[in-house]
């Protein structure tokens, strides 16, 4: 087993770095090993997978399992950033088996490619319709502050039925996830209402009660439009960060799908898996894992390993809202560099900045000023 205190930077340290550096520890971890044990953020020991070949395996292997009643009793739900049990909540992230199969059955068609496809005007509308306010606003404008955080809520609540007159609802729940006890409990109401809101209008919210097995109560259906709200913005916001400065920086891409690609793939929103643990002693790659050890892949560190990129994960919890994102994040990338041609910059980008927040948590630019968002025909 390879034993790992100290590896340099720890790889769950919160900082603050230049846009295009490193990230912190990833090289002293992977030249560690395949499977590195090492201090988890929370305490105790995490194993870490390392190489892209050996997390395709570990993502697909039954042993390793999502429900976080098996996390180390110690931990803190909220600063180790779990998710309740899955007899707690009906949530894809930690239904196994027979129920999150179901689950992924119920959401399927509404996030399919040919339905999100047929959305991708409308998201262009949306990314339009809010660059072009920011346009008003002033000389310089910061895309993070509100860009970045508004256009995945609008197009994930356009897309489930939240009224759009609730966006700053929205805005407001994602926010106070990230505050402390109280916070998260004001953001898990919020986000109720929302999906409450959504439930009351022809939108895919109801399309999904429909499709979800019998029994299903209210609050369960809550939470996992809760779960589409919270995972679409806070990965998109993130990528939508990386992708513009690197359109701004480069010009307009030639093929806007394959440099979203390769911005989720450099820099994934998603830095490491959520938790897995071993559902009982494992080995993994010649390293054994007693029963209940915390596992995560480093989807950061395997950006340069041969293969499909891992930043939407992969197996039976690869995200459901793949196809979603590299539509959304396209559209906002064609709509900025055909719509508001002027947009540059305002700093250098080695000025440019990220912010990773600790632990798990994927970073984001700290901000994104630019200037001349004039819309070309405005
Ligand atoms: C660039 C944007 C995104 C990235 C990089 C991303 C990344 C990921 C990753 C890595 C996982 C797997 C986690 C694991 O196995 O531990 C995941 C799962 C998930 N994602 Fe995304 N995601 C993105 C956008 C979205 C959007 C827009 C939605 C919804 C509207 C979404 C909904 C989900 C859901 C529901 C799961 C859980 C799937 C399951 O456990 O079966 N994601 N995502």
């Amino acid at each position: 087993m390879t034993q790992t205190s100290s590896h340099g930077t720890c790889p769950f340290d919160p900082g603050v770095r230049r846009w295009g550096a490193p990230y912190p520890g990833r090289e002293a971890l992977r030249a560690a090993g395949p499977v590195v044990v090492t201090e988890a953020p929370a305490g105790g020991p995490v194993a870490v997978v390392t190489t892209a070949a050996l997390a395709r395996a570990v993502l697909g292997d039954p042993r390793l399992v999502k429900d976080t009643a098996l996390a180390p009793p110690t931990w803190d739900p909220r600063s180790a950033g779990l998710e309740p049990t899955a007899a707690d909540a009906l949530s894809l992230t930690t239904a196994e088996g027979a129920t999150h199969a179901a689950l992924r059955r119920a959401h399927a068609p509404m996030l399919s490619p040919r339905r999100i496809r047929a959305r991708a005007g409308a998201m262009r509308d949306a990314a339009r319709e809010l660059l072009g306010g920011l346009g008003r606003l002033g000389d310089t404008v910061d895309l993070t502050a509100d860009f970045t955080t508004r256009y995945p809520l609008v197009v994930v609540g356009d897309l489930l039925g939240v009224p759009r007159g609730m966006l700053d609802d929205a805005v407001e729940a994602c926010r106070r996830m990230w505050g402390d006890e109280a916070d998260g409990a004001a953001a898990m109401v919020g986000f109720a209402r929302l999906g409450a809101a959504a439930m009351a209008h022809d939108g895919l919210a109801r399309e999904l009660r429909a499709r979800l097995p019998a029994g299903v109560t209210d609050d369960q259906v809550h939470y996992l439009l809760f779960a589409l709200i919270f995972a679409g913005q806070l990965t998109t916001d993130a990528a939508l960060g990386f992708l513009l400065a690197r359109v701004l920086v480069d010009g307009p891409p030639e093929d806007t799908a394959a440099l979203v690609d390769d911005v989720l793939r450099r820099d994934p929103p998603a830095p490491f898996t959520l938790w897995r643990f071993a559902a009982e002693d494992v080995e993994i790659a010649g390293t054994p894992l007693a029963a209940g050890t915390p596992v995560l892949v480093d989807l950061a560190g395997v950006a340069d390993d041969p293969g499909p990129s891992l930043a939407f994960g992969a197996g039976p919890h690869v995200c459901a809202g793949a196809h979603l994102a590299r539509v959304e994040l396209a559209a906002a990338v064609d709509v900025l560099v055909t719509d508001f041609p002027d947009a540059r910059l305002a700093v250098p980008a080695d000025e440019l900045r990220r912010v990773d927040p600790g632990g798990v948590v994927g970073s984001r630019l700290a901000a994104l000023p630019v200037t001349g968002l004039r819309a070309r025909d405005g």
